[in-house]
């Protein structure tokens, strides 16, 4: 996105250069000051949480909602382990929210030791169903642990030649397609992706499969994240299973301070 790709994103982002100069969208810190009415959160509460919509995260201060994608860090972990944690399982979430996924429902998930699929693992771990996780054959033990009952390893098969079925194919890492993954689902199963897939081709199947009836693609946009979300962040940054998730420490940096607001919890970072 911060190198305009693909190319669309100018539009929202800025046609000739970033309209948004810092950067950052995962934070994690000690909440600062509160606002007037703030009563979720106090002086001193240890927060992280994910605003996806405006950036600067990486400021040394950070004006956030209350009601805002905020939770207080589960005891036991950092701050480098938490920050990391929110935006992978917020794109999980709209996943797996979309599909409706109940218990005993058979999943794969195709990329389950990215952000987003670890994430997805240990929700629909949570959720009751029963998840088969493709990955590298190195990382079999540790989606294990993250809650999988089946691991294939890409290395040694094309989970597209999976003997089983299932309710969704939920393709983490965008590497596969809806033509390819269709004799893996159920008459009525459901495949998303992370990713537009090739021609951009998960932007008109999610308008064409419902016509046809039987298999359907869906491709939800995550909705702006809220403190119920940021629960599900919490719940996925277990002791001993945070160390997967996206792209590692972030670094605050001192170039922006908070337009302190009413309601608004304001949090600086401790690292
Ligand atoms: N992160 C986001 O917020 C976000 C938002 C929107 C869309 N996306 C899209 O979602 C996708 C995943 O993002 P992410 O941040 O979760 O990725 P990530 O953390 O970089 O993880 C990608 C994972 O894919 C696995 N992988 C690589 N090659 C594979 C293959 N051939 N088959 C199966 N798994 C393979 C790797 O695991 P192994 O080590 O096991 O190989 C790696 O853990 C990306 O394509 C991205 O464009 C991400």
């Amino acid at each position: 996105m911060r190198a305009a790709r693909p190319f669309f994103i100018r539009l929202f982002a800025g046609l000739t250069r970033p309209r948004l100069t810092v950067l950052g969208n995962e934070f994690a810190g000690e909440v600062e000051a509160v606002g007037r009415g703030v009563t979720s959160f106090t002086v001193g509460d240890r927060v992280f949480g994910f605003d996806g919509s405006r950036f600067g995260a990486h400021a040394e201060y950070l004006a956030v909602p209350e009601d805002g994608f905020l939770a207080t860090v589960p005891a036991g972990l950092t701050y480098e382990e938490v920050a990391p944690s929110t935006e992978g399982s917020l794109y999980a979430q709209t996943l797996i929210r979309s599909a409706k996924v109940r218990r005993r429902h058979d999943v794969l998930v195709n990329g389950a030791t990215g952000a987003i699929g670890s994430a997805a693992v240990q929700l629909l771990h949570g959720l009751g169903a029963r998840v088969t996780a493709v990955c590298h054959g190195d990382h079999a033990d540790l989606v294990r642990g993250l809650g999988a009952d089946r691991v294939i390893d890409y290395t040694a098969q094309d989970f597209i030649t999976d003997d089983q079925t299932y309710d969704v194919v939920l393709d983490a890492v965008g590497k596969s397609s809806f033509g390819r993954c269709r004799r893996l689902l159920r008459p009525k199963g459901l495949y998303l992706s992370t990713d537009l897939g090739p021609l951009s081709q998960n932007l008109a199947l999610p308008l064409v499969t419902p016509l046809l009836g039987g298999r359907r693609v869906r491709f939800p946009i995550p909705r702006t994240p809220d403190r119920e979300r940021c629960g599900s962040s919490r719940s996925c940054s277990r002791p001993g299973r945070s160390g997967r998730w996206s792209t590692g420490p972030i670094r605050w940096t001192r170039s922006s301070r908070p337009t302190g607001t009413s309601r608004r919890v304001r949090s600086s970072a401790a690292w």
